[in-house]
């Protein structure tokens, strides 16, 4: 089937199904210029995970994490949500989307205008003290590293799931519940690997729903779906767009 024929298709799913729920990763941000974890250019090719993104890491070095997080601030401070974000807001909006579960942690979903977004790995603008209970929001990226609890003048650190660290649980159990309502899974722009958030459209399949996936290119995922869209999600979502008539 060609795109467009593949489109029409997506959308008639969609039409006719009472429960969709969108499963999306660091690809769904591509087109908005921040940088994916993996592949060609993504940040893991650059970064070791291990001296960034773990707690051990963090307590070893906690500037060269904040130096790291606050690169990335910068970048998503300054990129804008693109189609593909804007149009799963409107398909919210419209009713035609239920929930967004996403291990993104950009926040350009909720930029875009999705309320019901469930966020597994946390977001970036968060942080929490790592030695109270503190817990707090910073609007821009912070200009003094590591920032400190105003409590207890501990360092903060960003709000963000690490590698070892469990997914906060009211996330985690929502997304289980929503991923075994949904009759429809939308799956964009994710490699499909990182356990345990990779687990959600499999729950999805197998309570009998159909998995839609969009990606440039097949992922762990892709030989559980029904219709694989190999394409970019923000040109897919913009055809989308016109097919579902929520210009
Ligand atoms: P990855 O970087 O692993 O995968 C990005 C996916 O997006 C790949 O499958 C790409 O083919 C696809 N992709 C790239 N550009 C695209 C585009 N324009 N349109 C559609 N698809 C595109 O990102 P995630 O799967 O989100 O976790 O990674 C999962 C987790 O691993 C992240 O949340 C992060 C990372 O380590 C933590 O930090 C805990």
């Amino acid at each position: 089937m060609d795109l467009t024929g593949l489109v029409k298709r997506v959308a008639e799913i969609i039409r006719s199904s009472s429960y969709v729920v969108a499963f999306t990763g660091a690809g769904v941000s591509a087109e908005s210029g921040v940088p994916t974890f993996r592949g060609r250019g993504g940040l893991w090719e650059r970064f070791k995970p291990e001296e960034l993104a773990t707690p051990e890491a963090f307590r070893r070095n906690p500037r060269l994490v904040w130096e790291w997080y606050r690169w990335r601030m910068e970048i998503i401070s300054s990129a804008k949500p693109n189609p593909a974000h804007i149009v799963l807001a409107k398909m919210e909006e419209k009713g035609l989307l239920k929930t967004l579960i996403t291990q993104n942690v950009d926040g350009l979903h909720q930029r875009a205008g999705s309320k019901n977004v469930i966020e597994l790995h946390g977001n970036i603008w968060r942080v929490k003290c790592i030695n109270c209970e503190y817990r707090g929001r910073l609007n821009k990226p912070p200009s003094i590293i590591p920032p400190k609890c105003p409590n207890c003048n501990s360092p903060l650190r960003p709000d963000v799931v690490w590698f070892g660290e469990p997914l906060p649980r009211n996330a985690w159990e929502k997304a289980v519940t929503e991923a075994s309502i949904a009759d429809v899974m939308i799956v964009v722009g994710t490699s499909g690997v990182v356990m345990p958030a990779c687990m959600i459209p499999w729950i999805t399949k197998r309570r009998g729903g159909t998995i839609i996936e969009v990606n440039i290119k097949e992922s762990a995922i892709t030989p559980i779906t029904d219709m694989f869209v190999k394409e970019r999600a923000g040109r897919f979502f913009s055809l989308l767009e016109k097919e579902l008539k929520i210009l």
